[in-house]
């Protein structure tokens, strides 16, 4: 058994292996060229630092964040299986490698990129979700990667956050449903992570990142114990419950406290309470900041020592092994870390490493990955785009357009794959996915494909370009495009954002561009039809100019096949289908998420209330129109009176009405009309994606027991309260009470 053979290795160890497991540098430190921001270049290995960290330090662990700098799978082949000779060690314990592929595996040129989180959420389709992080982990192993930084757990509630798209929206509850079905996506049903098709999952950012204050990454958030528990809790714990094998934590503070030197929440709350057994390891380089960036330590020596005595096992450290090794080994001298934590974290390392399969086969070969980059696999990105893209507006039914429609495609995220893609693609900010991604379709190339090339009209109007360290806008040829529009039926104007990863991905304004918003305001001056299709990481604010739009699709960041999506959606040949993961606000003041409290949402009163800061989303969490209709009828419930330790069998009928076959998302709301603490308007317990040919209808079952009932009080307990409560579907609504 496992146990037994760590046991026995780690009673091998000398204190420098011990130590040395536990750090984990990146790959630019062991490759000559050390730039990791700017260099493309392929990696070339250092044997004389190899020879110093993996001979002197004994290091166990590498990753790569940055740039993609093997081109194929063969060339990685070649670099790991290196990387893996030297750095086994006396022991021949392998080295474990892990990666940031959130949406396919970043290394090599020809893996599959799906939509990124936020559009996987927005397809409800969890099946295609999970099918998505099969193809992924087996890409990544095809790269000889065994461990897999995702999937990102936090909420996205805030849009002024760098990293919503790396999220799975706003919702506890959607985010902790896909949250188990990526585990089991990653690393099997059984969680079996020794089968070469499967990766270990991580869980991150635990616990409440994406929540500053500030909304600018990496800034405090404060955040009460029972906020913690009812919001940022549940996503994690499902996923821990499904069995996922390794955490990263949050690089933030919460309450004062940097969450890495947190004992309450690494210990007493990760394995205390939830009983987490697997792998704990940083963010980058968040030990050193617990002295240099938060002050909670006075030397870099100190950050070591709370970092470990709370709980982390691992130590993602950049450039600094080093000191790290050094400082530890010193602390644990100087009994200021006791052998028995160095044990017990060196423990769950190799315990890992076995359960890889990683002694036996420390790097997989990219030839028994016949299915990477296959047909098969790119229709299911392509579908999962298709899933996810939602229709936001279609007055008088503009789309689908007819095939013979004349149109002019104009807008900076018009002709780029980078901006279908976003970050952590070929490299960290995706900077290089126009050098790898020639064989995938633009916008621009997806609708040429679609209709006859005669009939679309390409000029961009405004584009982006670095100037500095910054993406500027500026207006390219804007005034060529105006007038070209004034030749065309339809324009599908495509703005949003250019990609950005963490800092320096802020915002100072959450409207889109002043120049974006102006360009779209001339174009609707031409008085010819206007979609607009939004390609951009979170909403930003369209409404100074969103009334002249007759179309909005929201394609999120939708991956390589996003362009062919797009396309076949607005001709017709796909029928939309995505729900918005998020409130898409109308205004910088009125960020208000949907399952707020009630006083978030009260009536205007006339002269006193700022009618711009009343709850008016844009667009409601769960949005999305299709091009046919569904109604819902018969809503039943097993039971008015339930009490709390009751099953509660709650069914509805959806019909497609109209004349398209569709796919419509059920979700089921659950309010709780009083308690002891105020509760939210309403929250999300359940929701199914089902498909209706015209004139089929369904009936779709739901049952909620009192986990759904739930909330945390005052006192941080879970509790279920007597009282009334209310079931909403669609426009249906049925009340109910709960007797203890
Ligand atoms: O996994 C990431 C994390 O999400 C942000 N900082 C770097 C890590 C490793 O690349």
């Amino acid at each position: 058994p496992i146990d037994v053979k760590v046991a026995q290795l780690v009673s091998k160890m000398t204190l420098e292996e011990k130590v040395g497991q536990m750090a984990q540098v990146t790959v630019d430190v062991i490759t000559k060229g050390k730039d990791r921001f700017s260099s493309f270049e392929p990696v070339e290995l250092d044997p004389k630092i190899m020879d110093d960290v993996f001979n002197k330090y004994k290091i166990g662990s590498i990753l790569n964040t940055a740039n993609n700098r093997a081109r194929t799978t063969e060339q990685w082949y070649k670099i790991i299986s290196e990387i893996q000779r030297v750095g086994k060690g006396r022991l021949n314990i392998p080295v474990i490698y892990g990666i940031d592929a959130i949406h396919g595996t970043t290394y090599t040129a020809g893996a599959t990129f799906f939509p990124q989180q936020i559009g996987q959420a927005a397809s409800r389709n969890l099946e295609l979700i999970k099918k998505g992080a099969q193809i992924t982990a087996y890409e990544t192993r095809a790269s000889g990667i065994p461990w897999n930084f995702s999937p990102v757990l936090d909420l996205g509630p805030d849009p002024r956050f760098p990293r919503i798209w790396e999220t799975y929206g706003e919702d506890p509850y959607l985010t902790s449903e896909i949250g188990k079905v990526m585990v089991k996506g990653y690393e099997g049903d059984n969680n079996d992570i020794s089968s070469p098709f499967h990766v270990a999952s991580c869980l991150k950012h635990f616990l409440g990142y994406q929540v500053a204050a500030s909304g600018k990454d990496r800034t405090p958030a404060f955040i009460s114990d029972q906020a913690l528990r009812e919001y940022h809790l549940p996503s994690f714990k499902a996923a821990i419950e499904a069995g996922a094998h390794t955490i990263m934590i949050n690089s933030g503070l919460i309450n004062g406290v940097p969450v890495h030197s947190s004992f309450k929440i690494l210990t007493q709350l990760l394995r205390n309470e939830l009983g987490f057994k697997g792998l704990v390891v940083t963010d980058w380089g968040d030990i050193e900041n617990l002295n240099n960036r938060d002050h909670v330590a006075a030397s870099n020596k100190e950050a070591v020592m709370m970092a470990i005595n709370a709980g982390i096992d691992m130590s993602m450290i950049a450039y600094q092994y080093e000191p790290f090794c050094n400082d530890l080994v010193a602390l644990v001298k100087e009994g200021k870390v006791k052998t028995s934590r160095i044990n017990e974290a060196v423990t769950r390392i190799l315990t890992l490493k076995f359960q890889l399969g990683l002694f036996e086969t420390p790097v997989t070969n990219y030839k028994d990955y016949p299915k990477f980059g296959s047909k098969e696999f790119e229709d299911a990105a392509y579908q999962t785009a298709v899933e996810s893209i939602t229709l936001l507006k279609n007055n008088n039914n503009i789309l689908p357009l007819k095939k013979t429609t004349k149109v002019l495609i104009t807008g900076p995220n018009a002709n780029s794959m980078r901006t279908l893609n976003g970050g952590w693609t070929y490299s960290w900010q995706g900077e290089k996915v126009e050098d790898f991604a020639s064989k995938y379709n633009t916008m621009v190339k997806a609708v040429q494909n679609k209709i006859e090339t005669k009939n679309v009209s390409f000029i961009p109007g405004v584009s982006y370009k670095m100037d500095g360290k910054y993406f500027e806008e500026y207006a390219d040829q804007m005034d060529e495009a105006i007038e070209a529009a004034k030749n065309v039926d339809a324009i599908i104007l495509c703005l949003g954002e250019n990609t950005y990863t963490e800092t320096p991905g802020n915002l100072s304004d959450l409207y889109l561009s002043d120049l974006q918003t102006e360009y779209a305001k001339k174009l609707s001056a031409t008085g010819k039809p206007i979609i607009l299709v939004l390609n951009e990481g979170r909403p930003r604010i369209i409404s100074k100019f969103e009334p002249l739009m007759q179309g909005v699709i929201m394609t999120y960041l939708p991956g390589n096949f996003g362009g062919d999506a797009l396309a076949s959606i607005l001709f017709g040949d796909e029928n939309p289908s995505g729900k918005l993961p998020f409130n898409y606000p109308k205004f910088p003041n009125s960020l208000v998420n949907y399952n707020h409290k009630p006083s978030e949402s009260r009536s205007v009163v006339e002269g006193v209330y700022n009618y711009d800061a009343d709850y008016n989303p844009q667009y409601e969490f769960g949005f999305g129109l299709s091009y046919t209709k569904f109604e819902y009828s018969n809503l039943k419930l097993s039971a008015k009176n339930i009490n709390t330790n009751d099953m509660l069998t709650i069914s509805v009928e959806v019909k497609n009405t109209g004349n398209r076959e569709g796919k419509e998302v059920v979700d089921l709301y659950l309010s709780d009309l009083v308690a002891s603490i105020t509760p939210d308007v309403k929250r999300l317990k359940g929701f199914q994606k089902i498909d209706l040919k015209p004139g089929e209808s369904k009936t779709v079952t739901f049952k909620l027991d009192k986990k759904a009932f739930a909330f945390i009080n005052a006192d941080n307990k879970s509790v279920v309260e007597s009282g009334d409560f209310k079931v909403s579907i669609a426009n249906l609504q049925s009340p109910f009470t709960i007797t203890n």
